[in-house]
């Protein structure tokens, strides 16, 4: 499993003083957000990661590792995480692959750890994945310039990462949407990326089997499934499900985690994605070719 942050992004980092009061506002039992952590496997402090040095290392490595062939061992020098992109059952040559976007602003927490439970029914059916994280910056809405509308590239998403996660989606066999539930609906920033990605190049994701899950920590969940749902739906991308409602439950990682009955419907739907990834390969090897959409009616809802 792969890794990743979206090339050309920039990380926004809490100023102390922020962090010292939203932690108190906010107590965790658990840990101290303020203060400077180095996380086991990794040799970057948080504190350190703001630096512009640091940040042009990042995109530079992280550029690299976007594009890393789909085998073997990878390093992401940011997180410091080793994978194997998990190559698994498959002989890494001709692997399928997963492209999981983890849209919440916070890196490694529910949202991350409900996507590792997608990518390990994945994994473990054969399917190699890589989670990218959206970041914490903010990401400009769409507004309707029409530029994209040529070109299939957002005009700012060179700016923001957005025209490479485009690029992402189409090397992909498939994609998962995860989203932390914000006001009943999905992460703000993740509803501008995906307007931008959707409007630009929808046509191109035709045919790629998607998945979506959402964390809450209580309420919120169905609407805001509902609203990413739209977009494979909008795309012609085949929704793949698992035995209930891919919701889960938690503020951290640990809690997503005591949600057992979400942890698995979650691994069912990468087990699922898995099966429908072997079954379209299958039937591409029989010669069963995708749909073609012929002169797409369009038309306003004007008299
Ligand atoms: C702006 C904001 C709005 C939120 N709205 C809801 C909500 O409507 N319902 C809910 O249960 N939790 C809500 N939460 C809590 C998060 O959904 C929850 O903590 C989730 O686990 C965060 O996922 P993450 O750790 O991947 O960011 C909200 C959190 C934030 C920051």
């Amino acid at each position: 499993m792969l890794l990743l942050d979206i090339p050309n992004r920039k990380r926004w980092t809490m100023p102390r003083e922020a962090r010292r009061s939203y932690a108190e506002h906010i107590p965790s039992p658990n840990e101290k957000p303020w203060k400077t952590r180095r996380s086991a496997s990794s040799n970057q402090s948080e504190t350190d990661k703001g630096s512009p040095v640091s940040e042009a290392c990042s995109t530079f490595v992280l550029t690299l590792c976007w594009y890393a062939p789909n085998s073997g061992h990878a390093r992401n020098v940011l997180t410091g995480i080793s994978s194997e992109n998990h190559v698994g059952k498959g002989d890494g040559v001709s692997m399928t692959k997963a492209l999981l976007i983890n849209g919440s602003p916070q890196q490694k927490k529910s949202t991350f750890t409900a996507l590792e439970q997608v990518a390990r029914g994945l994994e473990d059916n054969g399917v190699s994945t890589e989670i990218v994280w959206l970041g914490n910056q903010p990401v400009k809405p769409c507004v309707a310039c029409g530029a994209c509308n040529a070109t299939q590239r957002c005009a700012f998403g060179e700016e923001d990462g957005v025209n490479a996660l485009i690029e992402a989606v189409q090397a992909a066999d498939a994609l998962v949407i995860g989203s932390p539930v914000h006001f009943a609906g999905m992460n703000g920033s993740l509803k501008s990326a995906l307007d931008r990605m959707f409007f630009a190049a929808a046509s191109s994701f035709a045919c790629k089997p998607a998945g979506v899950v959402v964390v809450a920590r209580r309420a919120g969940t169905t609407a805001a499934l509902d609203q990413i749902l739209k977009y494979p739906l909008y795309a012609q991308m085949p929704v793949v499900s698992s035995f209930y409602w891919t919701m889960l439950h938690g503020q951290n990682g640990e809690q997503v985690l005591k949600d057992e009955e979400g942890v698995q419907c979650a691994y069912q739907l990468g087990a699922n994605m898995a099966w429908l990834l072997a079954s379209i390969a299958a039937g591409r090897e029989a010669g069963i070719a995708p749909t073609k959409l012929e002169n797409r009616a369009w038309t306003n809802f004007i008299r």
